[in-house]
């Protein structure tokens, strides 16, 4: 059979997680379900992920006629159906008959069975119990013409200390080092006298025994990574077994760090994820950026359109506080994650809960049961503007630029004792870097170390700490052939054994560099230092920026200083360098910057390489990204302020599709731009 990797619908997706299950004894209210879809265009629906219970009530003895029932009724009524695995949540039989599959945590306590998520992802018996389960959906759903697309389990994380886990993390350590002399070597196990004589004594990481050998640490949530991409690989082995072949998927968590998500990229045909943004906690336009930001990580993994599989209409329930989302705010992050690539704004959940954990988080339909509520209205709008956006669908987010942000690096530079314990500010970077890169409208690609970078014209890489997978190879070629980059302070330090380079840092990348590394200075969380710019700097960079956490004090061989420290022992040493290597540039930023020092460098750089912008100004709190297809480019404008913002509209080449194009922006409003031919 051909293998289809791409849904085969022509509609943005508009729907969400549903769980009829739960009122199987209440068929008025399904009935109701499907006329509150059909008024706000909902067009799919996603099933099955916590229904293992019902569809298998006893050991082997299956009950899924309820569901193929539903499937048919939404499909005969225009609604499409993903259809989820059960993994997420096993029944209580199951953990009753197999206690391996529950998982036992890093004091090596084996769990009781409860809540979900929370299984060995190693367990033969539990591969085993999902195996039947998922084939038996598959042959017997897999093929409905109604069934869009199979989403494997729930939110894969955590990790199992189990006997079963322990066994195979040492196989995989063997595997990776193939002798316990070269583990040795690598992990550097001499210091504290921790050296191995055989794998069988390698033990997970434990609050009650080793966690400080980084390299345990590091390789434990590289294995736990793998035994995930394992398990997801076998139900969706199951899944092909059972001779359905459509396209997979299964849905992230954004900026989860407990799993390296690229590493999926091999199982998925479509890359989704649940967005719950804490909104109007901070600025609406800083919330929506850092939201934007995960949507282009999880684009940029396939590097096509994602889906983003959940989202709250309303309020969440688990957050500290369930904030309502002001009016208005539901349909800017809809489409704003449209706007982002994504072919979908779907919801957690259609109707909410009567009882247990998620019985106050918000749903489209709520337990008042009516239209007439402020958030079914919101979701009819959102639908409505899907419906006029359909032409969006499938169209691709071209981009120039990137950031390298890295989990692995992630991993390791979090996880080190200094040069700062009381906060590393990797995200803090990215996400300053991100924010300067989306003020000038550009798309934004995030991408990791082993991805190719000779497509991009700029990257941008925050504290590359740990140097893996041959990037300082990949950054030397691209900056030789034309490109250039802005890297940061603290980057070039460890190899992927997380073990310090000797010799000059950031290492094999001083003579591309002009510089290297002499010291690093961690700063008290009151303290700060300025950046001052030299005169005639080649950027015309002329303002004076503050500097807080960390100062690296670099010593220059080659590159040229635009800005120097203002104060302390290191007065007058670079701040900002940029080098010239083969055809491009380099530029070196020596100190954890304010966020307008990023703004301002990004907007100097971009003038000097000549980057093109789709709006030559951008009031602040205005998102501005593109989508293409091979005919057609759209350009999707949104206001992220509480205000209306006056807007300098192209006056000719585009027509309106969405929205109203005038003088002003409304508050939270998005229009939607079609270049005319
Ligand atoms: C996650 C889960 C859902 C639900 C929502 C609630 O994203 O996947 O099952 O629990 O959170 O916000
Ligand atoms: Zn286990």
């Amino acid at each position: 059979m051909q293998k289809n990797t791409n849904i085969r619908l022509e509609q943005l997706l508009h729907g969400g997680d549903y769980n009829p299950e739960q009122w199987l004894d209440s068929p008025e209210i399904l009935e109701k379900d499907l006329e509150f879809f059909l008024k706000a265009n909902i067009n799919v629906i996603t099933v099955g992920m916590f229904s293992w219970s019902v569809l298998e009530p006893e050991d082997g003895k299956y009950q899924i006629d309820w569901l193929i029932e539903i499937v048919n009724k939404m499909y005969q009524n225009g609604i499409y159906t993903i259809l989820g695995t059960p993994s997420g949540a096993r029944p209580q039989w199951l953990a009753k008959s197999y206690p391996e599959v529950l998982r036992v945590n890093a004091n090596r306590e084996r769990q009781l069975f409860g809540a979900r998520h929370n299984h060995c992802y190693t367990s033969l018996a539990y591969r085993k119990k999902v195996r039947d389960i998922n084939m038996l959906l598959a042959k017997e759903l897999g093929n409905h013409p109604g069934i869009i697309l199979l989403h494997l389990s729930n939110e894969y994380g955590g990790d199992c200390h189990c006997p079963l886990c322990q066994a195979k993390f040492r196989e995989w350590l063997k595997e990776r080092y193939k002798t316990i002399e070269e583990l040795n070597r690598r992990w550097n196990t001499t210091f504290w006298s921790h050296i191995y004589q055989d794998f069988e004594q390698v033990e997970s990481p434990s609050p009650k025994g080793e966690m400080l050998l980084h390299a345990l640490n590091l390789d434990w949530r590289r294995f736990v990574t793998a035994q995930t991409v394992d398990f997801a690989e076998w139900e969706k082995q199951a899944i092909r077994d059972g001779g359905c072949e459509k396209p997979i998927t299964t849905n992230f968590m954004g900026d989860y760090d407990g799993l390296n998500y690229r590493k999926f990229k091999e199982v998925l045909d479509i890359a989704s994820w649940d967005s719950y943004p804490e909104w109007h906690r901070k600025p609406e336009i800083q919330t929506a950026r850092e939201t934007a930001m995960q949507h282009d990580f999880m684009r940029s993994l396939l590097k096509k359109p994602f889906l983003l599989m959940e989202s709250s209409p309303s309020s969440t329930n688990w957050q500290d506080v369930s904030k309502l989302r002001k009016p208005g705010i539901l349909r800017a992050a809809s489409l704003q994650a449209i706007a982002h690539g994504s072919d979908s704004a779907l919801y957690f959940q259609m109707r909410q809960s009567k009882g247990a954990s998620e019985k106050l988080h918000g749903a489209v339909i709520d337990h008042y049961g009516g239209e007439d509520t402020r958030v079914y209205q919101e979701v009819c709008q959102v639908g409505k503007a899907l419906a006029e956006l359909t032409e969006l669908r499938g169209t691709k987010q071209n981009s120039k630029i990137a950031l390298l942000y890295d989990t692995e690096n992630r991993w390791a530079l979090m996880d080190a004792q200094g040069p700062r314990n009381c906060g590393m500010p990797y995200k803090e970077t990215a996400d300053k870097m991100y924010a300067a890169l989306r003020r000038q409208g550009v798309n934004v690609d995030v991408i990791d170390m082993e991805d190719v970078l000779k497509d991009y014209q700029i990257i941008l890489i925050p504290m590359l700490y740990m140097f893996r997978a041959g990037i300082e190879k990949k950054i030397r070629a691209f900056v030789e052939n034309g490109g250039t980059v802005i890297m940061t302070f603290w980057s070039g330090v460890v190899d992927d054994a997380d073990s310090c380079f000797l010799g000059e840092t950031p290492s094999k990348l001083t003579d591309v560099l002009g510089l290297r590394r002499t010291e690093i200075d961690g700063l008290y969380d009151e303290e700060e230092n300025t950046a001052i710019p030299k005169k005639n700097n080649s950027l015309s960079l002329n303002k004076k920026y503050t500097c807080r956490n960390l100062c690296e004090l670099v010593k220059v061989s080659d590159a040229e200083v635009l800005m120097t420290y203002e104060k302390d022992f290191y007065k007058g040493l670079p701040v900002l360098t940029c080098n010239q290597y083969g055809k491009g540039r380099i530029y070196y930023v020596c100190a954890d910057m304010e966020e307008a020092f990023y703004t301002d460098l990004i907007e100097a750089v971009f003038e000097k390489e000549k980057i093109e912008k789709p709006f030559s100004f951008i009031p602040e709190g205005v998102e501005v990204t593109t989508r293409q297809s091979k005919e057609d480019s759209y350009l999707i404008v949104q206001n992220f302020n509480r205000e209306a913002v006056a807007l300098d509209f192209p006056k000719s080449n585009y027509e309106v599709i969405y929205g109203t194009q005038s003088e002003k922006l409304d508050s939270f409003s998005t229009v939607v731009l079609k270049k005319v031919k």
